[in-house]
């Protein structure tokens, strides 16, 4: 399948896999990027710009395919060595960055002169324009669907793809729900040249994850997300379990008054209990809606490929004679 999205990163297939916290390794970009897709690692999960360099340099000992790395602009209270990360990125001859977060419009010109294409993931029509206006390569465009963070404005892919369609001119990929076939064609009519999907990578076989993860995303129907940090204007889709229970009480009880504080110990540093150690009750964690449509625990290889094989059937046979 040739779009704008494969041409531009120079991959096989239309299928972007979204940098996540503490599931973003070297392991899982190799996968992907070996499947054929974009595999990217997750820059901040490395504690410095040398981890970093040194995650870059194990994924290339496993794929020699494009990879990316993500960089994720955190809100104004966290300051992580930005420059440094860049630098190793570009010593390291990563040739894709995907940005996340507040805008990386001071970063542009670092990223530029390197030659580096990004892709900056963003959650409305304007952030999107924005990214375009300031040089980005492509946009990622997360719908309210999505696992992680949708923003404040909830406007799910079926409105914001075809929003994003009308008013850009750089290629877009679609990102937040997408898990099989008929989803990857629905995102190319609305208009996109390609897909991210986040959850439904964490449930494959090279997701370097505890198993109690995968299994926790195949037992959860589309019923079993739920949203945190609204109150802080810092909205987060997560899976719902205990933590999560904790986080809501807290949200009703306080209100408007609530600060990032109140809920630290379920929201801080507890990517490392869930993703390596399976305690999957000690903090919020990501997850979309998608959750309820993934069902098994393929190889990327299997759900890159058969979702790509499958999406060309759909528009060869199914698709094909709605226009007979
Ligand atoms: C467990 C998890 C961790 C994530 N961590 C990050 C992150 O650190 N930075 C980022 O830009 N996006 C992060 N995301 C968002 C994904 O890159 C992607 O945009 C999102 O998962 C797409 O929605 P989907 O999960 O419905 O496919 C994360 C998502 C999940 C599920």
């Amino acid at each position: 399948m040739k779009t704008r999205i494969t041409e531009l990163f120079g991959i096989e297939h239309p299928v972007v896999q979204g940098g996540m916290h503490y599931v973003g390794f070297a392991e899982m970009a190799a996968a992907v990027s070996n499947a054929g897709g974009l595999g990217i690692i997750t820059g901040l999960t490395q504690k410095t710009p040398k981890d970093l360099a040194n995650e870059i340099a194990r994924c290339k000992d496993m794929t020699d395919k494009p990879i990316g790395v993500n960089l994720t602009f955190l809100p104004g209270f966290a300051d992580p060595d930005y420059p440094g990360y860049i630098e190793a990125i570009i010593a390291h001859d990563v040739g894709i960055v995907e940005t996340a977060g507040r805008s990386p419009e001071q970063y542009m010109p670092m990223l530029k002169d390197a030659g580096i294409k990004v892709i900056h993931k963003c959650t409305s029509v304007r952030h999107s324009l924005k990214a375009q206006n300031i040089g980005c390569d492509a946009v990622s465009v997360d719908g309210f669907e999505c696992g992680g963070h949708p923003g404040e404005d909830d406007i799910p892919n079926m409105i914001l793809l075809p929003r994003a369609a009308e008013e850009l001119d750089i290629p877009f990929v679609a990102s937040g729900g997408i898990g099989n076939a008929q989803q990857l064609v629905a995102a190319l009519a609305l208009g996109a040249d390609g897909i991210n999907m986040g959850t439904r990578f964490i449930a494959t076989k090279e997701a370097p994850v505890h198993q109690n993860v995968k299994d926790a995303l195949v037992a959860a129907s589309e019923l079993d997300t739920t949203l945190i940090m609204r109150p802080l204007r810092n909205t987060e889709r997560v899976l719902k379990n205990d933590a999560v229970t904790r986080i809501q009480e807290k949200e009703k009880e306080l209100g408007d008054n609530i600060q990032i504080n109140d809920i630290m110990d379920e929201v801080a540093g507890v990517y490392p209990k869930i993703m390596s150690d399976g305690d999957m009750d000690s903090g919020a964690w990501s997850c979309g809606m998608v959750a309820g449509l993934i069902h098994d625990i393929p190889s990327c290889d299997e759900l890159v490929g058969n979702m790509v094989r499958d999406a060309e059937e759909i528009i060869r046979s199914r698709l094909q004679n709605f226009a007979a």
